[in-house]
């Protein structure tokens, strides 16, 4: 996946900053092909690598995607355990590869649930890629976006209990900086594979003026020149976000 072959130059100056993707479809692809849905998620943990350096090759600053929601722990205990071992495999083999291309490495959800040796994994990149300047990647991880809204919430009231703030001083640019994803822009373009015509809580209070690309192609089946076709799609959306 190089820039050149699907961008121009000119293009290249107008990328959006900011995409995120649902990662859905991985079970359909293995059924597709009389395989076990784990093995969908392999192959989908693959798209992720390759869309993650496809993302960085053009230009994208923050590139967020939907691993594992809240719900997601009520597949059965094998497939959880196979991508969860999926994002440890991920996590240790990207450390090194991910620093040397310059890519940062963020999670967004409640981490503290996961297992002891996944935690410290998580803590260990994040601290080691905090320095890159490049590409930034949200893992979204046990997230749930009415949940990050809650708890925005939680530390809000926290704060005014502690005397700290005011309840008035609780607008929607304070609560920005208190979600996984302050200091970031909103996502410009929400991509989700799958054909499904949903947000699955997903981004909620960041997807507030994002524009949404809905594809049928599975997750697994998701290349440079789907990727580019979303890109384009967007270039042709009127972005008014509420104004004329
Ligand atoms: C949705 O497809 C996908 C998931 C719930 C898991 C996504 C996980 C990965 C891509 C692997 C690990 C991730 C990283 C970041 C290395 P689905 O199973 O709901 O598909 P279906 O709708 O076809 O059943």
């Amino acid at each position: 996946m190089t820039e050149n072959t699907y961008f121009t130059p000119e293009e290249l100056q107008h990328m959006p900053r900011h995409i995120a993707c649902i990662m859905d479809g991985n079970g359909r692809w293995a059924k597709k092909r009389g395989l076990p849905r784990t093995a969908g998620h392999k192959e989908g943990s693959e798209t992720f690598r390759r869309a993650a350096e496809f993302m960085s090759d053009i230009g994208v600053e923050y590139f967020t995607v939907y691993a594992f929601s809240t719900e997601n722990w009520k597949r059965p205990a094998e497939e959880v355990s196979v991508i969860m071992g999926l994002l440890e495999k991920y996590l240790r083999e990207a450390i090194s590869s991910m620093v040397e291309k310059n890519i940062r490495l963020n999670f967004f959800g409640d981490v503290s649930v996961l297992p002891k040796k996944m935690q410290k994994l998580i803590a260990e990149t994040t601290e080691l890629s905090r320095k890159c300047s490049g590409l930034t990647v949200n893992v979204c991880l046990n997230y749930g976006g009415r949940q990050e809204i809650a708890r925005a919430a939680r530390m809000a009231a926290e704060r005014v209990q502690a005397g700290e703030i005011k309840a008035e001083e609780i607008t929607h640019e304070y609560l920005c900086g208190l979600m996984y994803s302050a200091d970031m822009p909103d996502p410009d373009l929400i991509i989700r594979p799958g054909g499904e015509l949903r947000v699955s809580n997903f981004l909620l209070w960041q997807s507030a003026y994002s524009e949404y690309y809905f594809t049928d192609k599975l997750w697994p089946d998701m290349d440079a020149p789907a990727f580019a076709e979303a890109i384009r799609a967007f270039w042709h959306r009127n972005r008014r976000f509420g104004g004329l």
